[in-house]
């Protein structure tokens, strides 16, 4: 199948960790969209190659390419296979993390730095190599979360390289703007992906359903929602968008205590009004 004309028409678009979760429901919406999709992934190479084909059936191009991030050189020949396969870039998408979930008291040196290895340095370095790539109407884009705002146990290592990276974004957008680039961050508060599966699990965590309940919509996120996010950063209708989080959680980062559900009345939300009431 051959694109016809979609929003993503002749782009190339790099996407970090898009084997799974939000990285390949991207990866999918770029392909709709005509897209030509560089689909990174570390350990899963079947799983990537099935985002390619998936992509490709659903009209866009890609090509699978390991590479693990977390290392100075494999950012390097991340970007070196997008310039001698394409020449050039239209967006680059810092999706890949991974972190030790630890109680401060509990971390080492290496946990420190393998957190900054992995989850920062990446989304920098990737940056730089990418406006090398990119003309004007360039877009960079790379996803934060709820730990980088709100603290709960065992997520300072992400959380705070999380903060990190929506400080950068800002850096990065005043630096970036005179060569036509645009740089935003995606900040997912509870996705259903296998990492939240993971997360609920880590001990000290509340239960996934008690924190479930504190979010205003009442559900996690569907990792397409926050891949139509992502897209929309990277599409023409953001154009003066730049150095901003957009934050994509159901309402959770809003909400502050005494929750509705916790308080007594008159505290309590009534039922929903109705036109007659
Ligand atoms: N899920 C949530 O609830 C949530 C909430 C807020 C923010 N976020 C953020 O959204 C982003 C994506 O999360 P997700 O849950 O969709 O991820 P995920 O399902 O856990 O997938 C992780 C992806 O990253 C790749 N990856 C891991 N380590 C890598 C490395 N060293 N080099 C290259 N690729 C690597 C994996 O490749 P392999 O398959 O080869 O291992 C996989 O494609 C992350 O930045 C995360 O912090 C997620």
């Amino acid at each position: 199948m051959t694109g016809g004309g979609g929003p993503f028409q002749d782009r190339i678009a790099l996407i970090t960790g898009a084997s799974r979760g939000i990285g390949r429901a991207l990866a999918l919406t770029l392909g709709r969209g005509g897209a030509t999709v560089v689909v990174n992934y570390k350990k899963n190479a079947d799983l990537a190659e099935k985002t390619v084909a998936d992509l490709e059936e659903a009209g866009g191009r890609g090509l699978a390419v390991q590479a693990d991030v977390e290392s100075v050189d494999g950012v390097e020949a991340l970007f070196t296979t997008v310039q001698e396969q394409f020449g050039r870039l239209d967006h680059f998408v810092s999706n890949a993390a991974a972190g030790a979930f630890k109680n401060i008291m509990d971390m080492k040196p290496h946990h420190l730095d393998r957190s900054y290895a992995m989850n920062l340095r990446p989304f920098v370095l990737g940056s730089q190599h990418a406006v090398r790539l990119m003309d004007d109407g360039g877009r960079i884009v790379a996803l934060s979360s709820y730990g980088s705002i709100r603290a709960y146990p065992t997520y300072a290592a992400l959380g705070s390289m999380k903060a990190a990276i929506e400080s950068w974004v800002r850096y990065m957008a005043l630096e970036f703007a005179p060569y036509g680039i645009n740089v935003n961050a995606v900040n997912g508060g509870l996705i259903d992906s296998d990492s939240l599966e993971f997360f609920y699990g880590v001990p000290g965590m509340a239960d996934q359903a008690t924190v479930l309940d504190r979010i205003p919509k009442g559900r996690a996120a569907d990792v397409q929602e926050v891949a139509d996010t992502i897209a929309f950063l990277l599409s023409a209708g953001s154009e003066y968008i730049t150095g901003q989080t957009l934050v994509v959680d159901g309402g959770l980062s809003v909400v502050a205590p005494p929750f509705f559900a916790d308080a007594r009345a008159p505290l309590s939300l009534p039922p929903r009004p109705t036109w007659d009431s």
